[in-house]
């Protein structure tokens, strides 16, 4: 009984569905969702007004993605998914903003590795990438510094590119450089960082004794993230500091 109740639906959801490809994809009121992608540009689409279609465009820097689905209007950052694959192009030009190329989108910074933008209708709100993390432009997110070019192993990692090095006050935790890349660390169960040796020993240390399972301070790590100090001031591979970033 619910079988058959189940194959039925399905039989008329394909039914309705070989409907939809057969009709006329153009008009929205043709279709449920009374909405449709423009079939030439991504940033354009129709819905359904009073039985008729009526184009629309996505905010500025978005691409039309469905119905309920990006990040506001059914439109989403072009670079999430292949909504503009050709031959559809974004045809509206970019309206700048203060730090935003496009009124909506993810940017980088113009003076840091390690911030960036996000942009709604044109506000800006300053980001911080944590952890020893910079921003990549390509994969508009956070990411490890081996994979971001044009900025900078840090100086962290100056003395011994391979080394590590204590990470404040805490006493498990620790950078440990990887070609210049500070990675954030945590010794082993039971040892503790020794500030002398620059290992992970048993304790008690000078500094530490037997370890606490509960975990240290919130602050202690974020002053003293690698990612939120200065721009690193050393070893430009790229040539000139964050020259990747600088827009025209
Ligand atoms: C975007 O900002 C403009 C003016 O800055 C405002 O008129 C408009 O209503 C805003 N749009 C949205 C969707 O918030």
């Amino acid at each position: 009984m619910t079988l058959g109740r189940s194959w039925s639906y399905t039989i008329a959801l394909l039914a309705s569905v070989a409907v939809v490809s057969c009709a006329q994809v153009d008009d929205p009121c043709k279709i449920k969702s009374r909405v449709v992608a423009d079939d030439k540009y991504c940033d354009k689409y129709w819905e359904c007004e009073n039985g008729q279609a009526v184009q629309y465009d996505c905010p500025n820097g978005l691409v039309f993605a469905g119905k309920h689905r990006g990040v506001t209007e059914g439109c989403d950052y072009p670079w999430r998914s292949n909504y503009c694959e050709y031959p559809k192009v974004q045809i509206n030009p970019p309206i700048g903003a203060e730090h935003c190329d496009w009124l909506y989108g993810i940017f980088g910074h113009e003076t840091s590795c390690t911030r960036y933008w996000t942009c709604w209708n044109g506000t800006a709100t300053e980001q911080l990438c944590i952890g020893g993390l910079l921003y990549n432009e390509n994969a508009h997110s956070c990411d490890w510094p081996e994979n971001v070019d044009g900025c900078q192993k840090h100086p962290l990692c100056n003395e011994d590119p391979n080394g590590n090095v204590p990470l404040g006050k805490s006493c498990n935790r620790y950078w440990q450089c990887q070609g210049g890349y500070p990675r954030l660390q945590r010794c082993p169960a039971m040892l503790v960082f020794d500030r002398r040796s620059l290992r992970c020993v048993v304790p008690p240390t000078d500094e530490c004794e037997i370890i606490t399972t509960t975990s240290p301070p919130q602050e202690e790590e974020e002053n003293l993230k690698p990612g939120q100090h200065k721009r690193p001031t050393t070893e430009y591979p790229n040539g000139q500091p964050g020259s990747q970033r600088i827009r025209n």
